[in-house]
């Protein structure tokens, strides 16, 4: 049974009958006596049926089982009191509880490397709000598909391809390492050298038509791109269901762009291909010079992934640089007349250094998100010098994962690791602190969850009741607009009503039996939401700190 969601839809089927077609202002109270508040209606003080909806709400929420008490104040504020047996039947079977009625499938687009070049600092959000956008909608039930969606293909790898041959480098030899080296040599001599740039589209041009030693030159460097890419993945936690790429919709180009032009969506344009709606700057599908675009690419994808991954939302999570070309995909998408879906660009700032600044290595360059990984590691281990090594991973990974996901994605933030390693305040550090503490009195009580019923004492215990009830809120808040961030911040805030509850007297040493059974059920129901919300972050508990 879900809680708040039935008390929004009765009161939303009841604000029907009064042509109130609005969405629940539905709100955690922070008024002492009240859970919940409701604002919707007191912009409607001035109609004349209010006393009739007063009436009605009256009676629904006198009525309503989850409602202990509730108040309609003179501004016409709903306020809500929730009634503790209802929690614990929704907190009991949380996880069947969260299930959504409507089941989705849902496609992200997250991650997004380009091969040559390493994943650096620049893709860590992508990768936390992408993964964390997976498990939220998986626990509510939604189908969820991921692709990495590699840019493997096109200028970027003709570079350098024509790099390695023009300094006679055999890609046979190349490593990883090398790799990072050439990719920006040989983009800056694309930019200096005429020369340079014919080759480079030379070999572009045998990568279009796919001849036999350019593709096989291609195959290698992705090769030796994805396994380093897959290690830091692997460090990362992230794993993928599809692996395409821009090379794998190469074929769908030439036939999408034949039927667009028999529709008439195409036209010739100073020599190139551009759509023929009415969009300023126009739409350009194939340069003069015949070569597609990074549009072309990702509306070939589309077709791709209607045709074998079909979807009913798909989300692209890719930072915020990128939202014309997202906005005239989405509008292009429509016009030429594809098949409805729901598009949705999850854009992001940018995460800077301590000085505000974009990440750079000491050299200039990009910094690998590898060497972030490593400062946290050794950050960590230098001030808990006794932690496994297993425990300090999983660790690092909270902090690069946690501040990350607990900024709104629209805003930047400075990385500060002295801050995000902080055991008191909003830290990942924090936050696994209280489920440790949590699943030690579990393991020391030799706890048993029965049939025996929690009941509640004092207001500590309370206030955790009603916050593990708002996950439910949060959850819906966080799948509606994509946001990780709300509930990033919930397990900071049910985490701190844990602390304070837990440090009011020891559990343990309770002498009433009943009473300490009861906040052994409480501190357990605790402990499976707050897995449960790791999961969703994309984050792993520790067993101990
Ligand atoms: N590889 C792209 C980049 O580095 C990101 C890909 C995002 N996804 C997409 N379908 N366009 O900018």
């Amino acid at each position: 049974m879900k809680i708040v969601e039935s008390l929004i839809e009765e009161i939303s089927t009841l604000f029907d009958e009064y042509s109130i077609s609005e969405e629940i202002d539905f709100k955690i109270s922070h008024i002492q006596s009240f859970d919940y508040q409701i604002n919707n209606l007191v912009k409607y003080q001035k109609n004349k049926k209010i006393d009739e909806i007063v009436d009605k709400i009256n009676v629904l929420l006198a009525e309503h089982n989850v409602v202990e008490d509730f108040e309609i104040t003179k501004n016409y504020f709903i306020n809500i009191r929730i009634n503790l047996d209802s929690c614990e039947k929704f907190l009991s079977n949380i996880k069947d509880n969260l299930l959504t009625s409507e089941p989705k499938k849902i496609l992200i687009d997250y991650g997004g490397p380009n091969i040559g070049k390493p994943l650096h600092v620049g893709h860590l959000r992508s990768l936390n709000i992408g993964r964390s956008l997976k498990e939220i909608n998986k626990t509510v039930g939604h189908k969820v598909t991921t692709d990495i969606h590699l840019g493997d293909w096109g200028m970027p790898i003709a570079q350098i391809i024509a790099f390695c041959e023009k300094e006679n480098i055999d890609i046979k030899t190349i490593t990883a390492e090398k790799l990072i080296d050439i990719y920006p040599k040989a983009s800056t001599l694309y930019s200096d050298s005429e020369d340079f740039q014919n080759l480079a589209k030379e070999k572009n041009k045998e990568l279009n038509n796919q001849e036999k030693i350019v593709m096989e030159q291609w195959s290698l460097l992705k090769k030796i791109s994805i396994e380093s890419i897959t290690e830091t993945l692997n460090l990362l936690n992230h794993d993928f269901d599809l692996w395409l790429g821009e090379s794998d919709v190469n074929e769908l180009i030439e036939p999408m762009i034949k039927s667009l032009k028999k529709e008439g969506k195409l036209q010739i344009d100073d020599n190139a291909l551009v759509s023929t709606q009415n969009e300023d700057p126009k739409i350009l599908i194939a340069k003069s010079d015949g070569s597609y675009l990074y549009l072309t690419t990702d509306l070939a994808t589309i077709i791709d992934r209607l045709n074998n991954n079909d979807f009913d939302i798909a989300l692209y999570v890719v930072d915020s640089r990128q939202k014309l070309h997202f906005n005239q995909l989405f509008k292009t998408v429509e016009y030429f007349d594809f098949p409805k879906r729901d598009y949705q660009h999850i854009d992001f700032g940018t995460i800077n250094n301590m000085e505000g600044k974009p990440f750079k290595t000491r050299e200039g360059g990009t910094e690998k998100l590898i060497s972030l990984y490593n400062q946290t590691f050794e950050y960590i281990q230098n001030i808990n010098k006794d932690l496994d090594e297993n425990t300090i991973h999983k660790l690092s990974n909270t902090v690069l994962t946690y501040s990350d996901l607990l900024t709104n994605r629209k805003t930047d933030y400075k990385f500060n690791l002295k801050k995000f390693t902080n055991i008191s305040g909003k830290t990942g550090i924090y936050v696994q602190y209280a489920q440790v503490r949590a699943k030690k009195i579990i393991l020391n009580s030799k706890f048993e969850q029965d049939s025996n019923k929690l009941f509640i004492s004092n207001t500590s215990e309370r206030n955790l009741v009603i916050g593990l009830l708002n996950l439910e809120l949060i959850l819906n808040q966080s799948i509606k607009y994509s946001e990780p961030h709300h509930l990033a911040n919930y397990l900071y805030e049910i985490s701190n009503l844990f602390n304070i509850f837990y440090q009011e007297e020891n559990i343990l040493n309770l002498n009433d039996e009943a009473s300490k059974k009861s906040k052994l059920i409480l501190i357990n129901y605790f402990l499976k939401i707050s897995e449960l919300v790791f999961k969703c972050l994309g984050m792993e508990t520790v067993e101990e700190m």
